[in-house]
């Protein structure tokens, strides 16, 4: 056994399945030490001889060289690996669907067990959570654990595909590592320097979900490419080709366009198409259920945001853009005008300021403006800005539109980037 002063180099992956084993011949086969754990007896014995306890494409012979070599001991004694190492990495299986949830006990069991090793003057390092948990595990339940211990605590989830394990570990399309700190990151971005890809560092929590986010992404275009198949080949069209052409735009369709959350959609296409698709599905007698979801769920999010405006509880709302989208004055379907109408409806006054509107309206006379936008809409920003109480931002404003709203001092509800950290969903700047 070692004490805490002396510093080890070794890395511990506990939990000797699909991930485990990757992790473990991949780490050792690009030099590192690697002890590799599971309370699966069958599992230890398994890779002890040098063979992957399943079939993996390319595993094996990694495997086996790093047990031959000596870079990779697997074993049934998780002291003694820890004993060895300065970073563990947790790769068991976790199916809980919550951080309340009883199935993550087994996580914390073991992680006490690490705990006690500390104690106990055999293990001081960073405890990385491979393994998938609910957004929150590492914050709530595993880092109140470890406080005063001085131990790391970093997230660094697996993107691997099942198949292709150990090219996806070689040539990982992401690396995330989540954490607090530099010395609890740095040892975790160490372990993948031989891979040619940059290590992206965000917060515990941002590392955890980004995993479900990715898998739900590839679940919804799967689901996307097969409802739209299903309404392909009931019109007798070829979905393959049709998804293969919408594959080719890069611009706006395999990108990154739209992806990003923000305010509600509207205009005059997107609804329209969407409603237009579902009754060809209705009609043919398809059940679409993804495709029948979208309306209802573009006007959900903008029932939370009037929801959230509300509760700011302030009487005058300036609302930042009433056209669908920033750089047109085309307002029609346009959820800026929902919102304006929902909140005269709960008693609020609203003023409006639009810079593309009042561009048209000062430049283009010709062109016709509706009367209850035009009876609402400030005609500069600072007249606007001395006649309310609160702002809500629809669309993004220009940088110094924005430093001089920001300057005002007035509650900003941002509802173009509804990410910003704030309380309940929305974005306050208070
Ligand atoms: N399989 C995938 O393609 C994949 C991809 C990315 C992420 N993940 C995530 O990685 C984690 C592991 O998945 P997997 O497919 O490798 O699971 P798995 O069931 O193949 O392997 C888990 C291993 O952990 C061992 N184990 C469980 N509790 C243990 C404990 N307390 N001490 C020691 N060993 C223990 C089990 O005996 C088993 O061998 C899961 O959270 C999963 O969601 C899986």
């Amino acid at each position: 056994m070692h004490s805490n002063e002396e510093m080890q180099s070794g890395i511990t992956v506990i939990g000797l399945g699909r991930i485990g084993c990757v992790t473990a011949g991949c780490l050792a086969e690009t030099g590192h030490q690697v002890w590799g754990v599971d309370s699966n007896a069958a599992r230890v014995a398994s890779v002890a001889a040098g063979h992957p306890p399943f079939h993996e494409n390319l595993l094996q012979p990694i495997i086996e060289r790093a047990v031959k070599a000596g870079k990779l001991t697997a074993a049934g004694d998780l002291r003694l690996a820890l004993s060895q190492s300065s970073v563990v990495m947790v790769c068991i299986n976790t199916e809980a669907p919550s951080v309340n949830d009883p199935a993550l006990q087994g996580l914390v069991h073991l992680v006490n067990d690490i705990l006690q090793a500390h104690r106990d003057g055999i293990f001081n390092g960073t405890i990385v959570i491979r393994s998938t948990v609910p957004p929150g595990t590492c914050d709530q339940l595993i880092r109140p654990m470890l406080r005063s211990s001085g131990l790391g605590l970093a997230s660094n989830p697996e993107f691997l595909r099942e198949g292709s394990s150990v090219k996806d570990f070689m040539e990982p399309s992401i690396i995330v590592v989540g954490g607090e700190t530099p010395e609890h990151i740095q040892p975790v971005a160490d372990l993948y320097t031989s891979m040619g890809c940059g290590v992206t560092v965000v917060g515990l929590r941002e590392a955890e979900i980004i995993k479900y986010a990715c898998n739900v992404f590839h679940a919804l275009k799967i689901c996307f490419a097969n409802e739209l198949g299903d309404l392909c080949s009931a019109l007798q069209i070829d979905g393959q080709r049709v998804m293969e052409v919408l594959r080719s735009d890069t611009k706006l369709n395999a990108s990154a366009a739209y992806l990003r959350p923000g305010f509600a959609f509207g205009g005059y296409c997107l609804p329209k198409d969407t409603r237009a698709l579902n009754v060809c599905a209705g009609d043919l007698g398809l059940d679409l259920p993804l495709l029948a979801s979208i309306m209802s769920s573009n006007d959900r999010h903008l029932s939370r945001a009037i929801d959230a405006v509300t509760e700011l509880g302030k009487k005058r709302i300036g609302v930042y853009g009433i056209s669908f989208k920033g750089g047109t004055d085309d307002f029609r379907q346009s959820p800026a005008l929902t919102l304006v109408n929902e909140l005269n409806n709960r008693g609020m006054e609203v003023l409006l300021f639009d810079p593309t509107i009042v561009a048209v309206q000062q430049n283009s006379p010709s062109v016709a403006i509706a009367d209850s936008v035009l009876d609402r809409l400030s005609p500069n920003l600072d007249a606007w800005l001395t006649t309310i109480d609160a702002i809500a931002l629809t669309q993004a404003a220009p940088a110094e539109t924005m430093n001089r709203i920001l300057a005002s001092g007035l509650p900003i509800l941002d509802l173009a980037s509804n990410s910003v950290f704030a309380p309940k969903l929305m974005g306050v700047h208070a």
